[in-house]
């Protein structure tokens, strides 16, 4: 484990924190995220919708920066909420989200819910994974895995039971499913999705070419390998 000393990891509790992993994580998914990439989601109009939530989550103290320690620099976050908040008020009759990929998602999770999941949600169940990522210029170096062990970890330590996640990237399903031991439940192919809400048989994106989009269930109680 040759990068442990060059990182280091932490809860993100303070708002000074949380607005620069907010920047990290709407410049690095404005480029690099295959949905918000695709789309042209500008960074600007992702770090204005982020920062209320993630500001609204430090108390929850389930993400995770990290830092490169050289150079001072926070070079990764991973944002975590308790799913049952995150979804308590979800109305499947709310107009369509500004962006399409908040839609397919949220597909997604009601997709967990209802057929994914055998136990009725409760708080402090199932921690949800938002978003991560890492800088690019710091990819392959752990900084990925091990943010996302600690929000297990941390969520364990809370008493939770599972993490959820959704996944649009091989490395991140690589790491949740070979490295955290998560389940693949339902997916959805962003090629072939129609975005419903939008009420005008739109696939907005067809042309996003790559794997289907999965639940992925991390169990974290001790029989987690049956
Ligand atoms: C995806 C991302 C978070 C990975 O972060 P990272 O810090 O490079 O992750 P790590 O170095 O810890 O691990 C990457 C793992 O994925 C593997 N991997 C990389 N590319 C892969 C691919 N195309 N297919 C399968 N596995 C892959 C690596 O081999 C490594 O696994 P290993 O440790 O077993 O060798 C980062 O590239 C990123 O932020 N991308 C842009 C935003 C994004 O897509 N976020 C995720 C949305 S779900």
């Amino acid at each position: 484990m040759a990068y442990i000393e060059e990182y280091a990891y932490e809860i993100i509790d303070n708002m000074d924190d949380a607005r620069i992993c907010t920047q990290l994580l709407a410049e690095e998914f404005s480029q690099h995220e295959r949905l918000t990439s695709f789309y042209k989601i500008p960074a600007q109009s992702l770090f204005d919708a982020l920062l209320p939530r993630i500001k609204d989550l430090l108390g929850q103290r389930l993400s995770f920066l990290a830092q490169h320690r050289p150079s001072g620099e926070i070079v990764g976050a991973v944002i975590a909420d308790d799913l049952y908040e995150k979804h308590k008020n979800y109305s499947p009759d709310s107009p369509p989200a500004t962006y399409p990929s908040r839609d397919l998602v949220n597909e997604l999770t009601n997709q967990f819910i209802h057929n994914d999941f055998d136990q009725e949600l409760k708080p402090h169940l199932v921690a949800y994974i938002l978003l991560g990522a890492t800088r690019a210029q710091h990819t392959g170096k752990d900084v990925g895995s091990r943010l996302r062990a600690m929000v297990c970890n941390q969520a364990r330590i809370q008493g939770f039971q599972y993490v959820l996640v959704q996944v649009s990237s091989p490395a991140t399903r690589h790491i949740y499913t070979k490295k955290l031991g998560g389940k693949e439940l339902s997916v959805i192919d962003p090629t072939t999705w129609i975005w419903k809400k939008k009420g005008d048989g739109s696939c907005p994106f067809k042309e996003c070419h790559g794997d289907p989009i999965p639940n992925i269930l991390i169990r974290l109680t001790s029989d987690s390998n049956e």
